[in-house]
């Protein structure tokens, strides 16, 4: 018996209908291009959030996560409410009330995860898109993986109020194992790409800064409307619809290095993406990770010291390529380098990070892993 399955009976009573599984994500490339309608290519982790969920019968709704305090948050179905249930429950609980005319009888959710919370590696969406592929199998067989995908964004974005795109939800209910995920955010339009590190000998090490990102949403808002104000002044719906940053000579200073850095980034996807259906070495895609990060410090402007530092040592100790992943403002960064210097670039990154007084940083290597699934 699992882990979420044997709590959820300790606290419900009784035991769940199943048990599902979605992962976290890092993205290989593309970022902050998903709420421009561009081109995103993520992975699945390893690492997962479970949900152990079984419907009531009494009109109420209880959560409880193997992370908290061990309280159970529990409500009455009518009560759901953007903001009510607040706090971690309110993840789970925006996916219960996108579908609550299914479950009038009420529904128990018991959440296990170990995928890092505020180490942009969707902590968040794992747990929306656990609960999601969950309810949908129990009460809405009808809704395809897609409609899922919504729901899960519905529910970061409307009930919890964190103005995301859909990179994170798409990644981690699409995503198939040995792949990663070519997305165009403004058609839907997916491909799975074959990424065989290991074949090449290479290994993507991700590397958490353990400086959760605190400014997130604040920062992470104020870039989404710099990015619809150049898209604006420049007469396009999207930023996608600009064709390369020659086009950006109008803006001024800082919506001309926002919006340069979504254009070139798009670029950047495509580029990858490119040698990856070609076949060819993945190492070529270092250089494109790399300016891809150098793009997100000057361009975006949402790197910290701990990334660059990151970033800098793991060059100059021999990777192929690394940069920051994720909304920003902290958390981790990938490193694609040789299998056989793995160890070696680590201990690199570690011990600069302890030279320059930084928190020691948690590392592990990322294979390109399952999306979500039902575990029992
Ligand atoms: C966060 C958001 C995503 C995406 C990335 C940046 O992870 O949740 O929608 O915008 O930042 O690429």
């Amino acid at each position: 018996m699992s882990r979420a399955e044997q709590a959820f009976r300790e606290r419900f009573g009784a035991g769940p209908e199943g048990v599902w599984a979605a992962p976290g994500r890092v993205n290989v490339i593309g970022e902050h291009t998903d709420y421009n309608d561009g081109f995103v290519l993520p992975i699945a982790l390893p690492h997962t959030a479970r949900a152990a969920v079984a419907r009531r019968t009494d009109g109420r709704v209880a959560f409880a996560s193997l992370q908290g305090d061990g309280a159970v948050v529990e409500l009455s179905v009518d009560e759901l409410a953007p903001g009510t249930p607040d706090g971690w429950a309110g993840y789970p609980a925006g996916v219960v009330d996108g579908l609550k005319s299914r479950l009038a009888g009420g529904v128990s959710i018991l959440l296990d995860s170990d995928v890092p919370v505020g180490a942009g590696l969707s902590s968040s969406a794992a747990l929306t898109c656990a609960v999601a592929l969950a309810l949908a199998d129990l009460v809405a067989p009808d809704l395809s993986r897609a409609d899922l995908v919504e729901l899960a964004r519905r529910s970061e974005n409307e009930f919890v109020g964190a103005p995301t795109g859909i990179l994170d939800q798409s990644a981690s209910l699409l995503c198939t194992a040995g792949n990663a995920l070519f997305l165009d955010t403004r058609d839907r339009g997916a491909e799975q790409v074959p990424l065989d590190l290991a074949g090449a000998g290479l290994e993507l090490l991700v590397v958490d800064t353990g400086t959760p990102h605190t400014h997130a949403d604040g920062g992470y808002g104020d870039r989404r409307r710099e990015c619809e104000q150049a898209a604006e002044r420049l007469g396009v719906p999207a930023l996608r619809d600009v064709p390369d940053a020659a086009a950006l000579a109008s803006l001024d200073d800082v919506l001309l290095r926002r919006a340069r850095h979504v254009v070139t980034e798009n670029a950047r996807v495509l580029q990858v993406v490119d040698v990856l259906r070609a076949g060819g070495d993945p190492r070529e895609i270092g250089p494109v990770l790399t300016a891809g990060h150098v793009s997100l410090r000057d361009d975006f402007e949402i790197s910290t010291p701990e990334l660059d530092t990151c970033v800098e040592a793991v060059l100059a100790a021999g990777a192929h390529g690394a940069r920051m992943v994720g909304g920003g403002f902290g958390g981790s960064a990938i490193v694609l380098v040789d299998a056989d210097r793995l160890d070696a670039v680590t201990t690199v990154v570690v011990d600069r990070f302890a030279a320059e007084g930084y928190a020691a940083p948690r590392t592990f290597p990322a294979v390109p892993s399952a999306g979500a699934r039902r575990l029992s």
